[in-house]
């Protein structure tokens, strides 16, 4: 149910809501941190591991390789537009819409699901194969992409496990997310679809 009348309880004028106003900061906080830290190791560990070019990807290697993460990182893309179509709709922002159907949020919890799945073992192969690089601005562009990603990902889980965040955190940490996947998809995939240079 819904109410329109104000929340003491969220306002901070009394102990508890100051209290839990406190506590909201404290998530804010934990999240930005867990992410930075989610950045930093994977960072840290893509510069210090040494390439393994014959790494393979579900078997192939070399150009195939190349192409199945290409087309994986796709489908990801894909999914990242479905969820920001959810988003949208959980937001209630679509024309003329009055209510949230209950498949949207179970929905954008399962797509959300699928899409970091589908992250892990197209960014397993990255990491492994070349680690984070920071040799052409495309390449540094998306190792960095690619380490954000987590963070922002884990920040995402942290924040949204909050039941009094302010209204701007989960559109931000989503919109960070999907920002991303498009910077990998256009620093990578786009750039082996359009043989190998980018538009
Ligand atoms: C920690 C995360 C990641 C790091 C450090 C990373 C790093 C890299 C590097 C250094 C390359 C080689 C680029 C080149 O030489 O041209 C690469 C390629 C690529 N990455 Fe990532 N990446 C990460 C995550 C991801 C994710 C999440 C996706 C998909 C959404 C992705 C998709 C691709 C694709 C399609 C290629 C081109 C194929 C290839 O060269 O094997 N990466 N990545």
């Amino acid at each position: 149910m819904e109410s329109t009348a104000p929340d003491p309880r969220n306002s901070g004028s009394t102990k508890g809501g100051s209290r839990r106003a406190g506590r909201t900061t404290v998530r804010l906080v934990l999240a930005a941190l867990l992410g930075a830290a989610v950045f930093t190791a994977l960072f840290l560990f893509g510069r210090h591991h040494t390439p393994d070019y014959t790494r393979t990807l579900f078997g192939n290697s070399g150009t195939a390789a190349i192409a199945l993460k290409a087309q994986l990182a796709t489908g990801i893309l894909a999914l990242g537009l479905v969820q920001l179509g959810l988003a949208v709709a959980l937001y209630r922002r679509l024309p003329r819409q009055r209510r949230v159907p209950r498949a949207v949020p179970r929905s954008h919890r399962l797509v959300g699901f699928v899409l970091f799945a589908a992250t892990v073992p197209v960014a397993v192969h990255c990491v492994m194969a070349y680690g984070v690089q920071l040799g052409s601005a495309r390449v540094a562009v998306h190792s960095v992409a690619g380490c954000f990603f987590y963070g922002a990902f884990v920040a995402k889980v942290v924040l949204v496990r909050s039941r009094r965040l302010p209204g701007w955190a989960l559109p931000l940490a989503g919109g960070l997310l999907l920002t991303s996947v498009a910077v990998l998809w256009y620093s990578a995939a786009l750039w082996y679809f359009d043989n190998y240079q980018l538009p």
